[in-house]
C-alpha cells in the first residue's frame, strides 16, 4: 500500500475556497496528497493568493491556450509528476492534450446535482438561477470525473441542499458553497484511496 503523498495541481479562475478547503484538509492530514502546482485562468484570482500563502508554486494560462501555453502547460505537470488535477471553480474547458495525458485522472466540482442544470455556459449564478427558475425543492454539488464534453463525466459524489423559499441565487450559491467545502476533499480522499492504493487516514 502506497503512503506517499499523491501530488496534485488545482485549476482555478477565482476565489478558490474549494482549492482552500482542499489545502486545510491536506494540512490537517486528512488526504494523503500534496499540492503541487496551481494553474490559473485569470492573473487576478484571488486562488493564486491562496497558493503564495500556501507555498504553493502557480502557473497563469491565458484562454483561447496556444499549442504551445499547452505544451508548456504538459511539461510543468510531468516535470512535477502531477498525477491528479482538480478543477476547482476552473471556467475554461480543459484542451484536449491534457484529456488525453489524463484520463480519468481531472476531477471538477459542479455547484448543482447532475445531470441536471449542467452544461456549456452553466456555470456561477446562472446555475442557482435555472435551479431556482426550475421549482426544485432540492440542490446540491456534484463531483465528476471529466472528459471532453461540459460535466458529462462520470459522477463521483453528491451532496444535497434544500432549497428555501425566498432564496436568491446568490442565498443558495452560499450553501451549496457551503458543502461543496466537505464534499470536495472527502471526494479525493476517497478516489485517490481507490485509484492510487493511498492509505486510508484514520
Ligand atoms: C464553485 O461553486 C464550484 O462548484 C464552481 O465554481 C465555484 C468556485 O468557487 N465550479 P471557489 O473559487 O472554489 O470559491
Amino acid at each position: 500500500m502506497r503512503m506517499e503523498p499523491v501530488r496534485l495541481a488545482v485549476f482555478l479562475s477565482g476565489s478558490g475556497s474549494n482549492f482552500q478547503a482542499i489545502l486545510d484538509t491536506i494540512a490537517a492530514e486528512k488526504i494523503r496528497a500534496t499540492v503541487s502546482l496551481t494553474v490559473s485562468s485569470s492573473p487576478t484570482a484571488y486562488g493564486l493568493e491562496r497558493a503564495r500563502r500556501a507555498g504553493v508554486p502557480t502557473h497563469i494560462v491565458e484562454f483561447p491556450l496556444t499549442d504551445s501555453a499547452t505544451t508548456e502547460l504538459l511539461g510543468r505537470l510531468a516535470a512535477l509528476q502531477v498525477e491528479l488535477i482538480l478543477l476547482a471553480g476552473f471556467l475554461k474547458k480543459i484542451p484536449d492534450p491534457i484529456l488525453r495525458a489524463y484520463p480519468e485522472r481531472i476531477l471538477n466540482i459542479h455547484p448543482a446535482l447532475l445531470p441536471d442544470f449542467g452544461g456549456k455556459g452553466m456555470f456561477g449564478e446562472r446555475v442557482h438561477r435555472a435551479v431556482l427558475q426550475s421549482g426544485a425543492k432540492t440542490s446540491g454539488a456534484t463531483v465528476h470525473l471529466v472528459n471532453e464534453r461540459y460535466d458529462d463525466g462520470r459522477i463521483l459524489a453528491q451532496a444535497e441542499v434544500p432549497v428555501m423559499s425566498g432564496d436568491t441565487a446568490a442565498t443558495l450559491a452560499a450553501r451549496v458553497l457551503t458543502i461543496e467545502h466537505q464534499l470536495f476533499p472527502r471526494t479525493i480522499q476517497h478516489y485517490i484511496e481507490q485509484e492510487f492504493s493511498v492509505a486510508p487516514v484514520a
